[in-house]
């Protein structure tokens, strides 16, 4: 196995002899094949199926990588990609534990994002991480943020009211009592940021110039070409956060529920009153965290709410069960995450040599957690490729950092476990569930437009999500 594996490699890397009386089909551009299988990137001695690590690269990667996590989960269960110098962990099990274990395998520096973002908890370990989780995600959970559930809907009716004087994308004229408009554009691209602007405490009026820091903050994680607009639009926000918190640090303001009852400080007036280790946070460090909250509960959610709109959509049984018990829309959004969650993996640095499942990892390397797989682990979720809100292996209750796993139940990966658990997943719930419910109530007879919705290689079948979220969705109501 070693032999081939090697040669399949000297050839990936086109670093080395090859020897052609093998049979070695890596090749740099791989067949988009039907969607579930694998393309055959050749065997070794032993039948192992080999892996190809180019494959990470291929667009067929993209749209189809199920079948591809299930070899390495089954044969490769640490993969050592040697292409891209990193490790690759897929099973539920290996991943919740190195998940757990905080010292062994510490988050890293995240390249681009901290020059975006700031120096945030999400490239700090043990009790520095600690310190600064609890500043604000206490203020996402529980009460607090019950009372802002009234908010939240109220915020999603308005966008939604607001369609009716819409005349340009992603609206197209309607025709014969039916209307078609994109979902993403029209509501899910931006709500998130709305809400997570709302329960931040803002004022209103900020919430189109956040979209607007937000996005850019987005473009500039994506490279060095686009970095510059993300550092430019995150000097924005901290300029505009600046007088924002020098102004709360003199009057403290409050959020009020929908019958103007005081529920409490807002979330930046109470950040301007912490103190870590006898200190106030700085501006700085006031404004790090909410970028790092309008940057990490966005795109997220975004995806969490256009997947969950699609699955829901291509199964319409599931979507009439949901329509008619609303206790359903929890099963909905958990059974959406696990399926096809936005956020693939997380990477992490091994802080000492360790050795798993025969793979020795040198201490400091790059192991990529890959979420991804975890939740398609069949040694955990039965037919895991299915989209199925009645299964019976899915815990769906509230998450808690030390998971679930009782009973036959497990948690899904898509809000990772242990102490970097997403501080922001019962408000990405609350958002997602109200987001697509509501949407639901108002949309009668609610489908896809199957003429504009994009297709998989067939040209005839909806394009699968494969690793990234839906971007448009093309919906078709009844207007009566
Ligand atoms: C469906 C929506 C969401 C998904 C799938 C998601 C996923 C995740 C994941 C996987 C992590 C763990 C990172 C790690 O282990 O290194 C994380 C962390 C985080 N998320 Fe989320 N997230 C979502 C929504 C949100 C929202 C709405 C917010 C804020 C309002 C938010 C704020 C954060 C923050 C601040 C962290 C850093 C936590 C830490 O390092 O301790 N997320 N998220």
């Amino acid at each position: 196995m070693t032999a081939s594996f090697a040669a399949v490699l000297d050839k990936a890397l086109d670093s080395g002899p090859t020897d052609q009386s093998e049979d070695i089909t890596a090749q740099k551009d791989f067949p988009l094949m039907p969607y579930g299988e694998a393309y055959d990137m050749g065997k070794a001695d032993d039948g192992t199926p080999l892996i190809d690590p180019r494959i990470f690269n291929s667009l067929e990667f993209m749209r189809n990588p199920y079948p591809y996590y299930r070899i390495m989960r089954d044969h490769y269960p640490v993969f050592h990609d040697k292409l891209h110098n990193c490790y690759y962990v897929t099973r539920y099990q290996d991943v919740t534990d190195c998940y757990f274990d905080d010292e062994g395998f510490n988050t890293i520096p995240k390249g681009s994002s901290s020059g975006v973002l700031g120096n945030t908890q999400l490239e700090l370990s043990g009790v520095e991480h600690r310190r600064r989780r609890n500043l604000y995600g206490q203020h996402l959970v529980g009460k607090s943020l019950a009372n802002r559930i009234p908010a939240i809907e109220r915020l999603a009716e308005e966008m939604i009211g607001d369609w009716d004087s819409m005349t340009h994308e992603p609206f197209i004229e309607d025709q014969d009592g039916v209307r078609t408009i994109e979902i993403g554009k029209a509501f899910a691209n931006e709500f998130p940021i709305r809400v997570v602007c709302e329960v931040l405490g803002f004022p209103k009026e900020a919430q189109g110039d956040f979209y607007y820091w937000y996005n850019s903050m987005m473009t500039g994680l994506g490279g060095s070409e686009t970095h510059k607009q993300g550092v430019e639009a995150r000097q924005h926000l901290e300029d505009y956060v600046e007088g924002i918190v020098e102004e709360r640090r003199k009057n403290p303001t409050y959020l009020y529920d929908n019958d103007g009852n005081v529920i409490s400080k807002d979330i930046i007036t109470k950040l301007c009153e912490t103190k870590v280790d006898g200190d106030y946070l700085s501006t700085e460090e006031i404004t790090s965290n909410i970028a790092l909250v309008v940057g990490g509960g966005g795109e997220t959610t975004r995806g969490a709410i256009m997947n969950m709109t699609y699955l829901l959509l291509n199964h319409p049984d599931q979507f009439d069960a949901v329509m008619k018990d609303e206790s359903l829309w929890d099963n909905a959004f958990h059974e959406t995450l696990r399926h096809s969650t936005p956020i693939g993996g997380q990477p992490r640095h091994n802080t000492y040599d360790i050795v798993m499942h025969g793979v020795h990892i040198p201490a400091g390397s790059l192991v990529n957690m890959v979420d991804f797989s975890a939740n398609h682990d069949d040694r955990v979720f039965k037919d895991p490729e299915t989209f199925d809100i009645f299964r019976d292996d899915l815990y769906t209750g509230k998450l808690i950092r030390s998971g679930y796993a009782k009973e036959g139940r497990y948690s899904h990966m898509a809000f990772g476990v242990g102490p970097h658990l997403c501080p922001g997943a019962w408000i990405s719930h609350q958002e997602a569930t109200i987001g697509v419910r509501i949407l639901s109530k108002h949309l009668k007879n609610m489908r896809i437009n199957t003429e504009l919705q994009a297709k998989d290689i067939d040209g005839k079948t909806l394009a699968p999500m494969g690793l990234i979220s839906v971007r448009d969705l093309w919906i078709d109501y009844d207007l009566k």
